[in-house]
């Protein structure tokens, strides 16, 4: 298991400038279900996420809705916030960077900055994308666009510049010194190679318009969108105040582990340029930046620029949140994309969460109640290991903790329905119907065995799909305290309790009309 007690893991916050689709989704699911794996395992835990709502496009998206930008990214932050109920995310803080607290955070990283002559004042003239809020290169442009494709535009104005190519070297060895910062590897290299091709300052204050934090002493200039954004990190554990319990029990200590989770279109600001600024105003950094792939439809990034959206919350509602849930990290392999498909998700609810873990919850409870009117059976404990062995829930806890480091969660899902499709198999060929007639004695301990099974694959499934598995526990009557991973392999379902009659956990849907 990871060798530190205290875990911070992050979402990007999110661009108001539109309402939330599945990509959004899917990176605060991971978030989520990596925080709720460590609580699992005992860990002090802290998950963030939040809006982003200051910077020129989403000033831009306000006008084209004629509203004021802050009412405008009221309505829309309440958006973000609700998908994240919605999806049953358990974050601990929802950052605005509108909330005075921010804006106290960012000034005091500005002022750091510029005590330590990081910043100073030039004229920047160059290209800028509003939709990625983004200064790009000459040499990085693509017949006339920005790499990503968005729209760019000449801008000549005053600005103050961080000086990042100070650092060049510092980064360097940051990637090379600590492991796994920028996760997986080949992000890391694409990282490494951009930043040998070395770094120019950044221009970090704009004046074309209003819409953001004021640099402190030269209300002229507003703060870049980006260095505004990436301080939440630092505002939700309490910084400037940096005696916060939280800043130092999160940041400070060394068996602390901060993560912030990303999409691989925000790497470069997540891997140079944020780390570059806490170094430069001696702050700490984080452990690591773990980034993910796209979700894509036809092949194209889903987006709220494109205007392209699938609607998670729509998604939610006909199939459910655990649902939903389970096919992203079912079919989403981290750091690589993947495409959405309706169809597929169809088939997976209903041939691994119906057809094989709600089965098996269903027969056995079923069976329990017309053999055994529904009373767990007093079985001789010591017979149960001299049957065929149990799964070894010790070697699964280490899987999954492994897996969960490189935020494999389709592993740890197809270990869970195997154990599923093992304890299916094991019915069939242990046929306890036959045994009820020949052998009660056994057929007991066959019963017995396939609750135990099920025990282990709700307690696992718990950061997975959150309600569901706290449906199949509570069918076994395991005790709240007994849920978590360390009594995975010390408890078991209690003897002679009586269980309710089972209800169907999973449904199934029809497949024919989706594509
Ligand atoms: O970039 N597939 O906000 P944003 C997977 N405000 N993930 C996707 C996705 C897709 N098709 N589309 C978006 C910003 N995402 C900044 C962040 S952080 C200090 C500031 C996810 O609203 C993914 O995590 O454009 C991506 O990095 C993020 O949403 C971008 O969200
Ligand atoms: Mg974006």
């Amino acid at each position: 298991m990871g060798q530190f007690e205290n875990f911070y893991i992050t979402t990007p916050i999110y661009y108001v400038n539109d309402k939330p689709h599945i990509g959004h989704a899917y990176t605060s699911l991971i978030c989520d279900v990596t925080a709720r794996f460590m609580k699992l395992a005992g860990k002090s835990v802290r998950f963030t996420t939040g809006t982003d709502e200051h910077g020129q496009k989403v000033e831009k998206a306000a006008k084209a809705k004629g509203m004021q930008p802050k009412e405008f990214t009221d309505e829309v932050s309440v958006s973000f916030r609700k998908l994240a109920e919605l999806m049953n995310f358990q974050y601990g803080d929802f950052i605005r960077t509108t909330e005075e607290r921010h804006k106290k955070a960012v000034i005091a990283l500005w002022n750091r900055l510029e005590e330590r002559k990081q910043i100073y004042l030039d004229s920047y003239s160059g290209w800028y994308s509003v939709r990625d809020e983004a200064f790009y290169q000459e040499s990085e442009l693509i017949d006339g666009k920005a790499p990503t494709g968005a729209e760019v535009e000449w801008v000549k104005e005053e600005s103050y510049f961080f000086r990042l190519s100070n650092w060049q070297n510092k980064l360097l060895e940051l990637y090379e010194n600590q492991l796994n910062f920028i996760f997986p590897e080949s992000r890391k290299n694409e990282v490494v190679s951009f930043v040998k091709s070395g770094l120019t300052d950044l221009s970090i204050s704009r004046t074309s318009f209003n819409w953001g934090i004021k640099v402190p002493g030269n209300h002229k200039h507003v703060i870049y969108v980006w260095v505004d954004a990436l301080t939440n990190y630092l505002t939700s554990v309490g910084f400037p105040n940096t005696e916060d319990e939280k800043y130092k029990r999160f940041l400070e200590t060394d068996n602390s582990f901060n993560v912030h989770v990303i999409g691989k279109d925000i790497l470069r600001f997540h891997a140079i340029y944020w780390p570059a600024i806490l170094l430069a105003a001696d702050l700490p950094l984080p452990k690591q930046i773990a980034v993910h792939g796209w979700w894509l439809n036809e092949g194209e990034k889903i987006s709220k620029s494109l205007g392209s959206i699938i609607d998670p919350t729509g998604l939610a509602q006909e199939f459910g949140v655990d649902q939903l849930r389970y096919f992203l990290l079912r079919e989403g392999s981290f750091g690589q994309d993947g495409n959405f498909s309706k169809k597929n998700m169809i088939s997976r609810i209903n041939s691994e969460l119906a057809n094989n873990i709600g089965n098996l919850v269903q027969r056995t409870i079923s069976f329990l109640h017309k053999q055994c009117s529904g009373i767990v059976p007093a079985v001789d404990r010591n017979l149960l290991k001299s049957d065929e062995s149990l799964p070894n829930c010790k070697a699964i806890l280490d899987q999954v903790m492994d897996h969960l480091l490189k935020y494999e969660f389709n592993h740890i899902i197809l270990l869970i329905t195997n154990i599923s499709s093992e304890a299916n198999a094991y019915i069939d060929k242990s046929a306890p119907w036959t045994l009820s007639r020949t052998d009660r004695e056994r057929m007991n301990l066959v019963i017995y065995k396939l609750l135990e099974y099920i025990r282990i694959i709700g307690t696992l499934l718990q950061p997975i799909i959150p309600k569901s598995a706290e449906m199949i526990l509570d069918q076994l009557q395991i005790p709240r305290e007994k849920r978590d991973l360390k009594s995975l392999c010390k408890t078991c379902v209690s003897l002679g309790v009586t269980l309710t009659k089972p209800t169907p956990i999973f449904l199934r849907f029809d497949v024919r009309e989706e594509k």
